[in-house]
């Protein structure tokens, strides 16, 4: 049984219907994202398919479009990650070790059934700052079919973490190598340093401490988030998102970073040992805490969460005040390339393709040949090297000089700008939505992902500058409610 009452549900439904009624007129809703009906979202987790159907769990409160109570976990299901059915709330805050947050966490299948990891949050009362202390994050362990709980418990508790980590220490990944079991989880030193934890098993239910995985002779702020390992074509790829990394001319300008190492495990240490930078996997305003996982067919693919906490007071999300905050990126599936790490829309999404426009901008006469607030832009820029394209109410992405910028206007609610050094520019694939933007880069060399908030009817497409330029325009249709 669960310590949420009776009237926390009927409460909850009852602001939930509330919210509905405001989320329903809102212009601003994305027609092709994954987000939940009402309140707020963040962190995608528990992503897997299993028996042909894809679960997508995440940090979920619906009641509210801000995150100021123990959070939930959401569920929604897809045949094809194009269209999604929203599902009961998966998991609730409803045990003494979560009863203030069910925390992020991942999947893993075996012997038929999932098993997922995910972190109780608890908050002790008296006078706690709650990273040093006053704070449990436990590690819990769920078996189940995807829609009902067969059996929960916690598997680490927080007690028996190591010596020398604050309170800190959370978003369980799991994942297989030969026969064994590996977990690994973010931590905060109490020197404010960002570590991966590492424990290992050999039947999910039993889990010893097996050290420090990565972050020994590797720093990069103070926290590190979301940890996310595997393998592609061979090469080791370590995903996390660090707080506190110093911004560095035009890199790491968000509040918060999620990027990853590409490098190789000692199996015999279960250690991690990087072969490159860290390297931002988008770099938008409005990316956070992705999470990988494999499909049936073999494929790599991210969500991530297309938001970020703590953006006040440089840039806002408007969306608060009509009931909703929050969706997910377009799945991306990701390929290594030439020992490149490459992010690319998954092809499913071809599928709400409408009719092709192409149209060719020789330079001048870029004003009025496209229009539209929903859709796929395909622009051949090969040898292109001075051009702006001019989006919705007062959005310009423009390439002078081989650096590429994102620019905002008061649309971007704080947004401004965000650029990239290129060595080339040969394509551009932007996905519209609304009040979302997608850009992908040289086929998913780069990503840059922002909200926008434009007033309505502020259907603009418009070119300018000396290069030619061939550009692909499919209008796209609504996935969600289909
Ligand atoms: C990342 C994060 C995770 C945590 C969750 C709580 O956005 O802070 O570290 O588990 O969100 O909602």
């Amino acid at each position: 049984m669960g310590i949420l009452t009776d009237q926390y549900w009927k409460d909850l439904a009852e602001s939930q219907a509330k919210l509905k009624q405001k989320v329903e007129q809102d212009s601003w809703r994305l027609d092709y994202h994954l987000m939940p009906t009402t309140g707020w979202m963040n962190d995608p987790n528990g992503l897997c398919q299993f028996k042909g159907v894809y679960h997508f769990y995440h940090q979920y409160e619906p009641s509210s479009p801000e995150n100021k109570q123990a959070i939930h976990w959401g569920h929604q299901t897809s045949n094809d990650l194009v269209h999604f059915q929203e599902e009961e709330l998966f998991l609730s805050p409803d045990k003494d070790y979560d009863r203030d947050g069910v925390y992020s966490g991942s999947a893993i299948i075996k012997d038929g059934k999932i098993h997922f990891f995910y972190t109780g949050n608890v908050k002790h009362e008296g006078d706690h700052d709650y990273t040093y202390s006053g704070r449990e994050q436990n590690t819990v362990h769920v078996v189940s079919d995807g829609y009902s709980i067969e059996s929960q418990e916690v598997v680490i508790p927080h007690a028996s973490y190591p010596n020398g980590y604050t309170d800190h220490i959370r978003d369980p990944k799991v994942f297989k190598n030969g026969e064994s079991y590996y977990m690994v989880l973010g931590a905060r030193t109490r020197e404010s340093e960002g570590k991966i934890l590492l424990y290992h098993s050999n039947d999910l239910y039993q889990w010893a401490y097996k050290g420090v995985f990565f972050g020994d002779k590797f720093s990069l702020g103070y926290m590190w988030e979301c940890p996310d390992f595997f393998e592609l074509n061979g090469q080791g790829v370590l995903i996390f998102s660090p707080q506190g990394v110093p911004e560095k001319g035009v890199e790491y300008q968000n509040v918060y970073q999620s990027g990853y190492l590409l490098g190789d495990v000692d199996w015999s240490s279960v250690t991690f040992k990087e072969s490159s930078k860290f390297i931002e996997l988008d770099r938008g305003f409005d990316f956070y805490a992705p999470q990988t996982f494999e499909d049936e067919q073999g494929r790599r693919i991210l969500f991530a969460w297309m938001g970020l906490g703590n953006t006040s007071p440089e840039y806002s999300y408007p969306t608060v005040t009509r009931g909703w905050q929050h969706a997910a990126t377009l799945p991306r599936e990701l390929v290594m390339e030439n020992g490149k790490l490459r992010q690319r829309p998954l092809v499913e999404y071809q599928q709400l393709r409408l009719e092709e426009e192409i149209v060719h901008f020789d330079g001048c006469n870029g004003l009025g040949i496209l229009k539209g607030e929903v859709y796929e832009l395909m622009v051949d820029t090969e040898g292109a090297d001075d051009f702006s394209i001019f989006l919705r109410e007062d959005t310009q992405i423009s390439y002078q000089n081989q650096i590429l910028t994102l620019k905002h206007g008061p649309s971007g609610y704080g947004r401004k700008y965000r650029s990239i050094h290129l060595t080339g520019l040969a394509k551009l694939q932007l996905f519209m939505d609304h009040s979302s933007l997608e850009i992908f880069v040289n086929d998913g060399e780069y990503a840059i992902t922002s909200r926008l908030f434009p007033k309505s009817n502020q259907d603009r497409i418009d070119f300018l500058g000396s290069s030619s330029l061939t550009i692909r325009k499919w209008n796209l249709k609504k996935a969600n409610g289909k």
